[in-house]
């Protein structure tokens, strides 16, 4: 067992569609475990350290804005291997790619705007796991 804690965030889109029931109906069904939740509406400073990474690529300014656009649901998710495996729910970055079975591939949407609404979020490491944990929760 490798047990990890991972980040999950519920986009804005999610959040609007009032997808974050059913994006947690899936986390908990895969037997992750739900530790720590809260619906934050976030501030620039915290959106430019989450996505510091991606800072200078094209599409960092508009996720930038669309993540200020309505509040996000952050989720302490934990369970083995939930780090690859969260990712795995969501399905591909491109909701118009994503799996059937996924989240982005049953529910996401591509409007063919400069933004994807990809409605979730999930940490790509242990690293960043802990980085962004430590940047949402206290
Ligand atoms: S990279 O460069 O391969 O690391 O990028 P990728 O992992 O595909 O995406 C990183 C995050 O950027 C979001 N993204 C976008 N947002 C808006 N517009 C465009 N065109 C776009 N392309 C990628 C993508 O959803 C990832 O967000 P997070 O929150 O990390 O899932």
């Amino acid at each position: 067992m490798a047990v990890e804690e991972t980040l999950v965030l519920v986009k804005p889109d999610g959040v609007a569609r009032k997808l974050s029931g059913e994006i947690i109906r899936r986390i908990e069904a895969k037997g992750y475990s739900v530790v720590d939740l809260r619906m934050v509406q976030p501030e620039r400073s915290r959106l430019e350290a989450h996505y510091a990474e991606h800072q200078g690529k094209p599409f960092y300014e508009p996720l930038v804005a669309f993540m200020l656009e309505g509040p996000v649901v952050a989720i302490r998710v934990a369970g083995d291997r939930v780090i690859e495996g969260f990712r795995v729910l969501a399905g591909t970055t491109d909701p118009t790619l994503a799996a059937p079975g996924t989240i982005r591939g049953d529910f996401g949407r591509d409007w063919g705007l400069a933004v994807q609404q990809n409605l979730v979020h999930g940490s790509d490491s242990v690293e960043s796991a802990e980085r962004e944990l430590g940047l949402w929760f206290d």
